[in-house]
């Protein structure tokens, strides 16, 4: 296969790298195309086609349903991957390029257990919002305000010791902020971290505990929040990814970056569809389970609902993470002893979209939103904290793309236009108007 490419505008010829990566995909370089062309740009809005760095980090095979995370497959049935790994260990692959050595996973568990408190003012902060604010807003303000607690955290450039303890301490305060982002939303108080359980653990003690009673986790939970966690962790250059990349690509700080990333992910479109999907099946439950009004919804070009937890801007064949999670989602489900009837209704609604034309047609299938929130829900998650639970797994995966950008010194992101809008013209006095 060529090395190269030509372009042919204007009568001239135009000959321009092609690049291939491990995995043998291949990209035009368009780097120097504005120069050698002067001024002639592309345009692909959404970025559909357009690659917007090299990464080693995560790679995915849309077609074949392929997700590895730096090599390490995830396609693993959902026990071999529990039995395998812990999410702590996963974060640690995608930061640190490697998966930890015994001494590596002790030190790397024991600096994030240490910082699991969050610094006493953060009450104060949470205090000002409302118990209707949606937790992701909290979430993504309170995660800025640790650049106040810690400033040192504000210049990128300042030591790889000052990075690392960074990112250990964003890892450990995560589940802390989410779960008080939560109790201020219920209005109970909050929970400090428990530093003799281990990660998923303390979240849940942390979202669930009360000061009346005793409170023991389920390791039925806690196990199922550990494979979610691990599903959710990165996923290449997504939009919250990107955002991530392209705020930190300012050289704003790693908090900063990752505030802005919580709030990307917010949007239907991507996190927050797993919340989108349990509203879609809860409203096709109330309306007598009437699936086929919802799909011809989702097909009329009039109306912009769309069917939640379908389809993937990758992934065209299926979503490994979904077909992982609707596994699990049986048996979670059946070692809490619930019996939701949404499920029921999510796979009848999948099987019928997968007969439908339209949706095989444009080879939408259910993504890792369209399950997940059923799990969350038996574990007891509000369906308002769905989103959050994502960005608690998403968080390993924004730090090391993060710091990826950093360390190959990218350029600050600044996408060019084609300017479509008036032609010079002269100022008009009031009177004339
Ligand atoms: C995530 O990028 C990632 O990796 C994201 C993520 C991650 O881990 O970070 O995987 C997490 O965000 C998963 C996606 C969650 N979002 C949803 O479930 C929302 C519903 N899905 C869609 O909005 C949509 O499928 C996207 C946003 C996921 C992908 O959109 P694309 O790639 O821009 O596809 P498109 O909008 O160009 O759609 C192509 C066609 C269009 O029809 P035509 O114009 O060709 O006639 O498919 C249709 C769309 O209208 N279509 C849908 C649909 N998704 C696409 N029609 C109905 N229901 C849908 N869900």
């Amino acid at each position: 296969m060529s090395n190269t490419a030509q372009l042919i505008l204007d009568g001239k010829t135009y000959e321009l790298p092609v690049i291939e990566g491990t995995e043998h995909e291949r990209a035009i370089d368009i780097s120097k195309l504005r120069s050698l062309t002067g001024g002639v740009t592309t345009i692909d809005p959404g970025y559909k086609n357009t690659g917007a760095t090299k990464s080693a980090i995560t790679f995915l095979d849309g077609e074949k349903g392929i997700l590895r995370y730096r090599g390490y497959s995830i396609g693993y049935s959902i026990e071999e991957l529990a039995e395998r790994s812990t999410f702590l260990e996963v974060a640690y692959l995608l930061i640190y390029g490697e998966l930890p050595n015994e001494e590596q996973f002790s030190s790397w568990k024991s600096e994030i257990t240490m910082h699991t408190m969050v610094h006493e003012e953060i009450k104060n902060i949470l205090d000002g919002f409302p118990s209707n604010a949606h937790p992701m807003g909290v979430l993504s303000s309170l995660v800025s305000a640790l650049t106040a607690f810690y400033p040192k955290s504000l210049d990128p450039n300042r030591s790889i010791k000052q990075v690392d303890l960074s990112i250990a301490r964003i890892i450990a305060k995560m589940p802390t902020i989410a779960a008080w982002a939560f109790k201020n939303e219920i209005g109970h108080p909050v929970n400090y971290p428990d530093n003799t359980l281990d990660y998923c653990e303390n979240f849940i003690k942390m979202m669930f505990a009360t000061p009346a009673e005793t409170y023991s986790v389920d390791p039925v939970v806690s196990d199922a929040l550990n494979k979610l966690l691990i599903l959710h962790a990165d996923h290449e250059q997504n939009c919250s990814t990107s955002t991530v990349r392209i705020v930190g690509s300012s050289q704003a700080s790693l908090y900063s970056s990752i505030s802005a990333g919580i709030s990307a992910l917010w949007g239907p479109l991507h996190g927050g569809a797993n919340q989108a999907v349990i509203e879609m099946l809860e409203g096709i439950k109330s309306s007598g389970g009437d699936t086929k009004k919802y799909l011809d919804k989702a097909k009329d070009k009039n109306d912009p609902f769309r069917l939640m937890g379908f389809g993937h801007r990758v992934y065209k064949n299926f979503d490994p993470r979904a077909t992982i999670i609707k596994k699990a989602a049986d048996g979670v489900l059946a070692k809490l002893g619930v019996n939701d009837p949404v499920l029921d209704i999510a796979r009848g609604l999948e099987e019928a979209a997968l007969k439908d034309e339209y949706f095989v047609s444009r080879k939408l299938y259910p993504n890792v939103d369209f399950y997940s929130g059923i799990i969350y829900r038996a574990m007891g998650i509000p369906t308002e904290m769905f989103t959050v639970m994502f960005t608690l797994g998403r968080l390993p995966g924004w730090i090391a793309q993060w710091k990826e950008m950093r360390e190959n010194n990218e350029p600050i992101g600044r996408p060019r236009q084609v300017y479509t809008g008036h032609n010079s013209r002269p100022y008009m006095e009031l009177g004339e108007r």
